[in-house]
């Protein structure tokens, strides 16, 4: 049976912690506006105890964007109580908010950084939760650095804070050290003994990209039962990153088989969404970037041209207009066919060239071609121009 996993964007808090890329309230509440459009399921609005703006950004996109039920609005809180009352002082104006509460639970962090012992830690995780349940029945427990932690202390802690009321559990690859089978008999493990200890409970995964695994282990936790998913657009966030979520989206679409699950992602929306993060948090977009990227459906070598021309499921595995792109782009070089010229040239609208017509337009584009490398179509308008003013 086919499942629906959650999408909960990141890209206001874990994004936003990228240097240089604040946003101002009125630049948070245009992306979290054009995240319900892309339907997300969750938008994680900021960490309202960071600071005054950040509050109020949570809160304008809680009364703005959460006003109807088709949305949930969270925000980030340590395990203390004036982050949790930030975050309910923040979020209350939402339909549907919930209170996510984050703390370590690995060696390293028990020890190093928070200098406490495990029953220690476990007990303040339990107090948080039960002090957030207070406010709102909805509650989300992040085990910080859970792929660097003990097993048995790892599930210990999520059996408590079950019990304690938390309804989503969240197993964080923090600094992006689990790999795909790794991650994914961890996750397997987690939701054997989750399921038969509360099946309300949601189990979620969030994934960084320090060895560049992030969207690999997200989809591997998804095989192995979790059902909601963090990520960000464009996958930006601490350090490397966090998993992309279009990567995330679009592999659950195109191999829907594979993963038995589907989204609530409206996949036209992506390119819009990309770049308005983008040009609003100043953060270009790699041109390979998979989905995002501006080559990531142009096809530049003369054969994958012409092969796309025949059929297009030669070279292409999806239709870039699913993701909301106008249609395929051909970045034509001096190895590109006469075949894929012609075709732009159609596109552009010159359907009436005779055959010695084309040819000698063709000769042009291999003279420019030679020199400037790529061949967009603003540089097929200059050639037919100068081509047709010469021949006048
Ligand atoms: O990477 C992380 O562990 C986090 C938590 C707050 C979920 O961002
Ligand atoms: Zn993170």
């Amino acid at each position: 049976m086919t499942r629906k996993i959650w999408m909960f964007d990141t890209t206001l808090r874990d994004g936003e912690q990228v240097p240089g890329a604040k946003l101002n309230l009125y630049e948070k509440l245009e992306v979290a506006q054009q995240l319900k459009k892309l339907k997300v399921d969750i938008i994680e609005a900021g960490f309202p105890s960071s600071s005054v703006g950040d509050f109020n950004a949570v809160k304008e996109i809680a009364m703005k964007v959460g006003n109807t039920d088709d949305i949930i609005i969270t925000a980030l809180a340590r395990a203390v109580e004036a982050d949790i009352d930030a975050v309910y002082n923040s979020i209350k104006y939402a339909k549907r908010p919930l209170i996510h509460i984050v703390l370590g639970s690995s060696d390293i962090h028990v020890d190093k950084k928070f200098g406490k012992s495990k029953s220690q830690i476990l007990d303040i995780g339990v107090d948080a939760v039960k002090y957030a349940k207070r406010f709102l029945p909805d509650v989300q427990y992040s085990l910080e650095d859970a792929t660097r932690a003990d097993f048995e202390y790892l599930w210990a802690t999520i059996e408590a804070v079950v019990k304690a009321g938390a309804t989503i559990i969240n197993v964080p690859d923090t600094v992006g050290y689990a790999e795909p089978d790794e991650y994914g008999e961890l996750i397997f493990k987690i939701n054997d003994r989750l399921k038969n200890l509360n099946d309300k409970v949601l189990l979620s995964v969030h994934c960084h990209n320090d060895l560049g695994m992030a969207t690999a282990n997200t989809l591997a936790a998804i095989k192995n039962g979790a059902d909601k998913v963090e990520c960000t657009i464009n996958g930006i966030g601490e350090r490397a990153g966090n998993a992309s979520l279009e990567e995330v989206v679009m592999a659950i679409k195109t191999r829907s088989s594979v993963y038995n699950a589907y989204t609530n992602i409206n996949t036209k929306e992506i390119i819009k969404t990309s770049r308005l993060v983008s040009s609003l948090m100043g953060l270009d977009v790699q041109v390979n970037k998979a989905i995002t990227g501006d080559n990531a459906f142009a096809h530049s070598s003369g054969i994958h041209q012409d092969g796309l021309l025949k059929a297009r499921d030669v070279y292409e595995i999806m239709s870039p207009t699913e993701v909301g792109l106008d249609d395929m782009e051909l970045v034509l070089t001096a190895r590109s066919g006469r075949h894929a010229v012609k075709n732009a040239l159609e596109k552009l609208g010159f359907n009436e060239m005779t055959n010695k017509q084309f040819e000698e337009i063709f000769e042009a584009f291999l003279e420019l071609a030679d020199v400037k490398k790529e061949i967009y179509n603003h540089d097929l308008y200059v050639i037919v121009e100068n081509y047709y003013a010469k021949n006048d």
